[in-house]
């Protein structure tokens, strides 16, 4: 686990005023100092995998006490209780949302169960981290984001990436126009499994299996999307204006109702174009984002960029790449200019020098309890979040209707100019 202050002399070293610049949230940890013996008591809804996995970092923050926890299945209730056994194990949610010594609650329930739980616990004076995508509708996520602005409560949203070192970087990078002009993006997550978990019961089918279902997921969109299409606005600085796309099931026919097959495309009002592949039948390509610009392209999963203008391939690599690409077998009249164009042998540069011990989940985590102990919603982050659930959903919408489809004027909400809020002490 990295150190936030390790992570803050990561940050120095990068060059703080640009990074913060490109990242404003960072300033979450601004007054870490002043907040070191202070407590944030935590509640857990749907401790299941990835709660789980959010609890396995919050135990290890000396500022959180997880002091609740609420599920409707045993098995995650009885998983999560190893982790912080003191637990008040919560039947009804609501009920725990009644406990005014709760500060905060994390929901990593599925996706169609995020907005009522989201809404009535800031109704409830509660700060909330919920996991991505925030969601189900766009409607639901406008109504979560309003909510959170009216009662001035925390929102945070599971988007980790913008506490990756690698992402940060290379978006500092971007913004410096190290790359130049970025006139495509493309991202991409390949996988080749079937998605599903082991269902000791048939009855518990939809309960485990719930992102293969259509009443309780939009599939591939709101599960593997929402984290790339939120780079491209981090980079860009700006919102898609709209999105067409296809969807389809076209080797995962078990009964799943939501696609295996997806190809949508992003297009931002100068013409430059983001799109977001996934095929869950073939893993060779993984997953990354490719952001291009004229003078280089930087893929910030793998934590490297390549500038365009390299020193020329050896000569047997030369060789090679032609023999490869059949030029010769045209050499009589060949002239350069249709040879066909053979892939960069540049191999790149690391953009952190080394590969970060983190993904960013522990220090968003650190962040989270940073800002519900001092009340200060930092910079852009819950807009961050709003937008990445949004795109995903206008996303999988246009792949529904099989149409193009804008970005409704009456969910735009102030994206770069918003500052953080100071929200009161209770
Ligand atoms: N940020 C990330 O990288 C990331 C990664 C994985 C999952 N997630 C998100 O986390 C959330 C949970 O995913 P998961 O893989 O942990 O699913 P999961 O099925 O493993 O866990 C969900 C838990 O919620 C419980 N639950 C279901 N309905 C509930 C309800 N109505 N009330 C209370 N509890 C309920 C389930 O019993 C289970 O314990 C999803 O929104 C998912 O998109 C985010």
């Amino acid at each position: 686990m990295m150190d936030r202050r390790d992570f803050l002399k990561n940050i120095a070293m990068l060059g703080a005023g640009t990074a913060f610049l490109a990242s404003p949230w960072l300033s979450a940890f601004a007054d870490v100092k002043e907040t070191a013996k202070e407590k944030c008591r935590l509640a857990v809804i749907g401790p299941g995998s990835r709660g789980q996995f959010l609890m396995s970092f919050l135990v290890q923050n000396p500022n959180v006490e997880i002091v609740a926890l609420h599920d409707i299945y045993d098995k995650s209730i009885e998983a999560a209780l190893k982790l912080v056994p003191k637990a008040k194990v919560y039947a009804d949610y609501r009920k725990l949302l009644e406990d005014k010594s709760i500060d905060a609650v994390v929901i990593a329930t599925p996706l169609n169960t995020h907005f009522q739980i989201a809404m009535d616990a800031f109704d409830a004076g509660k700060h909330v981290f919920c996991e991505k995508s925030i969601g189900y509708t766009m409607e639901q996520c406008y109504k979560m984001y309003m909510k959170h602005r009216e009662t001035g409560k925390i929102f945070f949203t599971g988007q980790q990436r913008l506490f990756d070192p690698r992402y940060i970087k290379a978006m500092e990078m971007i913004h410096a126009g190290t790359f130049g002009s970025i006139n495509a993006i493309r991202t991409f997550w390949y996988r080749n499994a079937d998605w599903r978990r082991y269902c000791p019961k048939p009855e518990l089918e939809k309960l485990i299996n719930w992102r293969l279902y259509k009443e309780s997921s939009r599939g591939l969109m709101t599960e593997l999307a929402c984290h790339q299409l939120q780079i491209g606005s981090w980079a860009l600085q700006k919102l898609p204006e709209k999105v067409c796309g296809h969807g389809a099931i076209t080797y995962w026919k078990d009964g799943r109702e939501v696609y295996d097959n997806i190809h949508c495309m992003y297009v931002f009002d100068d013409g430059v174009k983001m799109t977001f592949d996934s095929v869950i039948s073939n893993k060779f390509y993984g997953l990354e984002e490719q952001i291009m610009g004229n003078l280089g392209t930087v893929e910030p999963e793998k934590g490297k960029y390549y500038f365009e203008d390299v020193a020329p391939a050896p000569a047997f690599l030369q060789l090679i790449n032609d023999w490869e690409n059949k030029v010769f077998e045209s050499l009589p009249f060949a002239g350069t200019s249709w040879a066909p164009e053979t892939a960069n042998e540049n191999k790149g540069e690391y953009i952190t020098g080394e590969r970060p011990k983190t993904d960013g989940t522990s220090l968003l985590l650190d962040a989270f309890v940073e800002a519900v102990i001092t009340q200060k919603q930092p910079a852009r982050i819950a807009e961050e979040g709003y937008y990445a659930s949004m795109l995903c959903l206008l996303g999988h919408q246009a792949l529904e209707e099989e149409r193009t489809l804008y970005f409704p004027d009456a969910f735009k909400i102030d994206y770069l100019n918003h500052q953080s809020i100071k929200t009161e002490k209770p």
